[in-house]
């Protein structure tokens, strides 16, 4: 297969995660005979640095002539304490997601075995967890009409849904429950928010057409809670923007850190995938990011295109790196030797030499 894939690496750890992703892609494509061109664009800081515009109309249109998005991470903490900024690192990731109509982020949240020991939460609470969360990514308070009063006291974001909206990732989510544990949680906060009492009567609806789905409701606060007292009760999470970025942060801690958690946000035209992570400033050019998030996201690209085995490959590839500790220090604080470029050579290696005795 061939495959024109842009790169936005981004700013911070991005580019070296990233990195690490293109290195396991390229050894794919060897092993299994597959052309993967990629071409660079950039995105956020380092473009409002170079062009003063967080996506650059060229990025964007690399992006719209590409089978696929291969993206790093957004932000720089310059930004974060200045609110009068007017241009941000954020909007060009939030632009690219609209302009993409990338209305559905797919975050899966597992539970390794190897890792059990790394969460802060109880062995026996998250053993077995494997939870895929479909957040609303294109929708709701996010993009609502947002306004600041003139003396600078007062704000509002506006928080809007339509049936059109909902149905759309609805379906994705219910359909992806017919091939797991057959499922559904809407997450939302329908005692309170107008948005919240329309997805439930829109979701109540469209699930009449997958009867051998099971549907069930949970407040925002409650599924909070119980995301760390019962994570195993959850098959397929579903849910609008704003409470899908927090459930999903939240759903990391399962895993044993955030730099394992990779998304696929795809539409009906354009698919993008990247890590659930942030730049993680302090520890760029350091070489101590963990590249699995992005290398589990590059997984998620080829299984977008129905590369199943190779996509097999690269998971199996990073259990053996977990198994044998082949981690970066998130993982791994008594061996801080590894650093991120090695984990992703460890599991490139792999896949040129599955059984090879000396990885194995
Ligand atoms: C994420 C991030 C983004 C979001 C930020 C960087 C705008 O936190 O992908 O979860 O809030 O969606
Ligand atoms: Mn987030």
């Amino acid at each position: 297969m061939k495959l024109n894939i842009a790169v936005l690496p981004g700013d911070g750890i991005g580019p070296e995660v990233t990195n690490q992703a293109i290195k396991v892609l390229k050894a794919i494509a060897l092993e299994f005979d597959h052309t993967f061109l990629f071409k660079e664009a950039p995105v956020g800081a380092v473009a409002i640095d170079k062009h003063n515009n967080p996506l650059p109309d060229n990025t964007l249109d690399l992006c719209k002539s590409s089978d696929a998005i291969l993206f790093g991470a957004i932000g720089d903490p310059k930004y974060d304490n200045d609110p009068t900024a007017k241009v941000r690192p954020e909007q060009g990731l939030l632009k690219l997601r609209k302009e993409l109509g990338l209305y559905a982020n797919i975050r899966p949240v597992k539970a390794y075995d190897m890792l059990l020991d790394k969460s802060p939460l109880k062995q026996h609470i998250i053993e077995g967890t494997d939870i895929s969360i479909y957040r609303e990514l294109t929708g709701g308070i996010y993009f609502g009409k947002k306004y600041l009063s003139e003396d600078g006291n007062t704000a509002s974001d506006l928080c809007e849904y339509s049936k059109y909206e909902i149905e759309r990732i609805a379906h994705l989510a219910f359909k992806n429950a017919q091939s797991r544990k057959k499922k559904v949680t809407l997450v939302d906060k329908a005692n309170v928010l107008e948005t919240s009492r329309l997805w439930r009567k829109v979701v109540t609806d469209l699930a009449k057409d997958y009867p051998d789905v099971t549907l069930d409701f949970l407040f925002v606060d409650n599924a909070a809670m119980q995301m760390i007292l019962n994570p195993k009760q959850f098959d397929v999470i579903l849910t609008e923007n704003l409470f899908g970025d927090v459930i999903s942060d939240e759903a990391s801690v399962i895993g044993g850190s955030i730099g394992l958690l990779a998304s696929a946000s795809i539409g009906d035209k354009y698919a993008m995938f990247e890590p659930i992570h942030g730049s993680y400033p302090q520890a760029t050019g350091k070489g101590i990011a963990n590249p699995i998030a992005s290398i589990l996201s590059a997984a998620m690209l080829l299984e977008h295109f129905d590369l199943h085995e190779e996509a097999n490959l690269i998971k199996e590839g990073v259990e053996k790196s977990l198994k044998l500790e082949i981690t970066t220090p998130d993982l791994n604080a008594s061996y801080t030797n590894v650093s991120t470029s090695k984990v992703g050579d460890f599991i490139a290696d792999f896949i040129s030499n599955p059984n090879d005795t000396n990885i194995n």
